[in-house]
C-alpha cells in the first residue's frame, strides 16, 4: 500500500509515530517557510506540515502542489501546538510533520471546489464532471450510506432466510405502468426485448419454483418523465414471499425499514412506530394524495353538512351536486396579520389553487384578542351558530386560517395535495429529520382510464383483489379493493407491494377488465399463466424504492444526489454523452433503419 494510515483515522494517540498518507490536496495555505496541506481521502482530512527547514525537498514539492493534486506524504505524527487544535476535524488534535512529499499526479484546476460545502455549482458542470462531484466528501458520504443501507438490508434478509437470486435484463415487457426500454436482437431480426420495469413476473415464478423467501437488489428500467424522486432507471429492492398474508409481508418490511434505520442513520427520528395505516380513501379526503407527507397535520376536513346550510350559494349549490366543501385550517397562520397582509398571504394561496383547477379559495381568519373580528370574504355568509359550529368542528383556535376548498371531488383532492406542503413549508413544518412512515391500504384495484376507456391496474395486473371484493369484478370493477400496500415516508412512496393472485382463473378474468384481449394476454403473458398450472403457492412480495429510501436519509431532495452516475433530466448520461448515435455499421447488423423526423431547418432547405 502506498499509505499506512488514512487521513481519517490520526488522532493523538499516534503522536510519535511515522506514518505514510496518501490521498488529494484539498486545501493548501503557503506561508512561506511553512506549508500547510490539508490531505484528504475517503476517510476524512489531515493536516500536513512541511517544514522548509526540515525537509527542503518535500517543501519544494509542496509549493509545486495545488488542489487536487495526488499526493504521498511520510512524516511524524505530532500532537498540534497550543491554540492550534481544529476541533471541526476528527484529526483535529495532530498534524503530520512531512519529511517527504512525492506528487503522484497533478490536477488541472477542476472546474469547482471540492472543498466548499457550495451547493450552488452549476448541475450541467457537476454531472459534466461526475468524478469531480463524486469526490465531494458530501457525495461520499452519500454513495456510503446507500452501500451500509443495501448492506444493511442484505445482511437481514439473509439472517431471516431469504435468498437473493439475480433475474434478466434482457427479458419480456413487465409493464409497471411506464414505457419499456427496447433493445434489438441481432440473431433474430425485427425482435427485440425488453427492459425490466421491475422483476415482478420473475420474481412469481421463483416462488412457483418454490424458493420461498426471494429478494433481489434490482435495477429496473422505466421511460418516463423525470422528477426529483424518479429517474429511468433505478434499482429496487425486491422481495417476494410465499405462503403469506398482507400482514406478515408488511410486518417484516416494517420491521426491516425501522431496524435499518436506526442502525445506518441514528440521528433520524421515526415519527410513528408502529408505522400508522391510512386506508387509501381516507388518504385521499383528508390528504389529497395517496403518498401523504404526515409529518404535519394541516388535513381537509369534510364540512359540506355545515356549509350547504350557509348562505353562500357557491358552497350550497356544490353541496345539491354532491361536490363537497372542505377546510384545512392552518394554526396561527393569520396571527397578527394586518387585514392588507391577509390578502396577500391569502391572494398566494388562491393562485396555487387555481393554478391546479380552483375556482377559488375562500377563507375566514379568527382573530386573536389583538385583531378582535373574524375576517375573510365569505365570513358573512354563515350564522354566529354555524360559524361556532365550525370552529367547534375544527377545534379551530384564536389566529388560524381557515382555508375552504369546494369543487369536484378530484379538484379538491389535487388543491389539498398542492397546497399542505406549501403551507407547510411556509410554517417551516418540513423537519429533514423527521422520518414519518405510514402504511397506505385498500387502493382500488383498479383506476378508470378515461382516455383509453378502460380500467388500468391501479398497482400491477398480478395484485389479488380483497377475498370480500372478488365478487365486485363482475359487477362493479370500480369499487373493487386491492390487496395493495403501499410505505409511504414524508411524501414519497418508498414501497409497494400485494399479494398477487396465484390461480389461473381469477387471473384470466383481469386481463379483459384492463383491455386485453385474451390473445394479447396469451402472448404476453402465457408463461404466467402456463405457470399458474403447477401447484402455484399463495404468495406476494414488495419493492423498495432503493434510491428514494436512501435519498431521505441523506436529507437530499433529489434522487439524483444518491446515485454515483445518474441521468440528467433529458434522460442523457451528460459525462459520457449517452444515449449516442451507434456507430457506423451496427444498425445495418441488427437490420434497423432510422426514420427521424426531418429536422425543421433541414425541412426548409429541402
Ligand atoms: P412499484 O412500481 O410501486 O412496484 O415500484 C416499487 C418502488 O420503486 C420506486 N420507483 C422508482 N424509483 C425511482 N425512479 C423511478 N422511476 C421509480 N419507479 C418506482 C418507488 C416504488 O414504490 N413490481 C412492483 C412491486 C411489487 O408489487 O412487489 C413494483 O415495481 O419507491
Ligand atoms: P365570489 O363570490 O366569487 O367573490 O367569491 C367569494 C370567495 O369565495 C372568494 O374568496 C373566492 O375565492 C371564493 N370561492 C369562489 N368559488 C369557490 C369555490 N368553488 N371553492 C372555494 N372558494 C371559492
Amino acid at each position: 500500500m502506498l499509505k499506512t494510515y488514512t487521513c481519517g483515522e490520526l488522532r493523538a494517540e499516534h503522536a510519535g509515530q511515522h506514518v505514510t498518507l496518501a490521498g488529494w490536496v484539498h486545501r493548501r495555505r503557503d506561508q512561506g517557510g511553512l506549508i500547510f496541506i490539508d490531505l484528504r481521502d475517503r476517510w476524512g482530512i489531515v493536516q500536513v506540515v512541511v517544514d522548509q527547514e526540515s525537509g527542503p525537498d518535500a517543501h519544494n514539492n509542496a509549493s509545486n502542489a495545488r488542489n487536487e493534486y495526488v499526493l504521498q506524504v511520510s512524516g511524524k505524527v505530532r500532537i498540534r501546538p497550543e491554540g492550534t487544535l481544529n476541533p471541526e476535524l476528527e484529526t483535529g488534535d495532530v498534524e503530520v510533520v512531512a519529511d517527504s512529499l512525492q506528487i503522484l499526479n497533478p490536477s488541472k484546476t477542476p472546474p469547482f471546489y471540492m472543498n466548499r460545502d457550495d451547493t450552488s455549482i452549476d448541475e450541467v458542470l457537476r454531472m459534466r464532471h461526475r468524478y469531480l462531484d463524486l469526490r465531494r466528501p458530501q457525495m461520499q458520504q452519500n454513495i456510503i450510506l446507500r452501500h451500509r443501507v443495501i448492506k444493511f438490508i442484505r445482511d437481514y434478509l439473509d439472517e431471516n432466510g431469504f435468498v437473493e437470486i439475480e433475474t434478466p435484463i434482457l427479458f419480456k415487457t413487465t409493464p409497471e405502468g411506464a414505457r419499456d426500454f427496447l433493445v434489438p436482437s441481432r440473431l433474430q431480426p425485427g425482435k427485440f426485448y425488453a427492459l425490466p420495469q421491475s422483476p415482478q413476473q420473475l420474481k412469481q415464478m421463483l416462488m412457483v419454483a418454490g424458493y420461498e423467501k426471494y429478494f433481489q437488489i434490482a435495477r429496473c428500467f422505466r421511460d418516463e418523465d423525470l422528477r426529483g424522486d424518479r429517474q429511468p432507471e433505478f434499482t429496487q429492492l425486491d422481495m417476494e414471499m410465499s405462503f403469506v398474508e398482507r400482514e406478515d409481508v408488511m410486518q417484516l418490511n416494517e420491521t426491516l425499514m425501522r431496524a435499518m434505520v436506526k442502525a445506518v442513520a441514528p440521528d433520524k427520528q421515526i415519527m410513528q412506530e408502529p408505522f400508522p395505516r391510512i386506508l387509501y380513501k381516507d388518504a385521499m379526503e383528508q390528504y389529497g394524495t395517496d403518498r401523504p407527507d404526515i409529518r404535519y397535520d394541516l388535513r381537509a376536513i369534510d364540512i359540506s353538512e355545515i356549509a350547504g346550510k350557509s348562505g353562500f350559494p357557491v358552497f350550497v349549490n356544490n353541496v345539491a351536486d354532491g361536490k363537497p366543501v372542505k377546510v384545512i385550517r392552518v394554526p396561527g397562520m393569520a396571527g397578527e396579520l394586518s387585514g392588507t397582509q391577509l390578502r396577500k398571504v391569502t391572494a398566494e394561496l388562491e393562485a396555487k389553487a387555481k393554478a391546479v383547477g380552483a375556482k377559488g379559495l375562500a377563507w375566514i381568519a379568527l382573530p386573536t384578542e389583538e385583531t378582535g373580528e373574524v375576517k375573510g370574504p365569505i365570513g358573512k355568509f354563515f350564522t354566529v351558530e354555524q360559524k361556532l359550529d365550525l370552529f367547534d368542528k375544527l377545534q379551530a383556535e384564536p389566529g388560524d386560517l381557515l382555508l375552504f376548498i369546494s369543487d369536484a371531488r378530484e379538484i379538491v383532492y389535487a388543491v389539498t395535495d398542492a397546497l399542505r406542503p406549501y403551507l407547510a413549508a411556509e410554517l417551516g413544518l418540513l423537519d429533514k429529520n423527521l422520518l414519518a412512515y405510514c402504511w397506505v391500504i385498500d387502493f382500488p384495484m383498479f383506476m378508470w382510464d378515461e382516455e383509453n376507456q378502460r380500467w388500468d391496474p391501479s398497482q400491477h395486473m398480478f395484485t389479488m383483489p380483497l377475498p370480500e371484493d372478488v365478487p365486485l369484478l363482475d359487477s362493479e370493477p370500480g369499487a373493487a379493493r386491492g390487496s395493495q400496500y403501499d410505505m409511504v415516508c414524508n411524501g414519497h412512496e418508498v414501497a409497494g407491494g400485494s399479494i398477487r393472485i396465484h390461480k389461473r382463473d381469477l387471473q384470466e378474468k383481469i386481463f379483459p377488465l384492463i383491455g386485453q384481449t385474451m390473445e394479447h394476454a396469451k402472448e404476453q403473458f402465457g408463461h404466467i399463466l402456463e405457470a399458474f398450472e403447477y401447484g402455484v403457492p399463495p404468495h406476494g412480495g414488495i419493492a423498495w424504492g432503493v434510491d428514494r429510501v436512501v435519498a431521505l436519509l441523506a436529507g437530499e431532495p433529489n434522487i439524483r444526489e444518491v446515485i454515483a452516475f445518474p441521468k440528467s433530466q433529458t434522460g442523457a448520461d451528460v459525462m459520457a454523452h449517452a444515449p449516442s448515435e451507434p456507430e457506423p455499421g451496427q444498425l445495418e447488423e441488427l437490420h434497423i433503419k432510422l426514420d427521424l423526423p426531418v429536422e425543421e431547418e433541414e425541412a426548409q432547405t429541402l
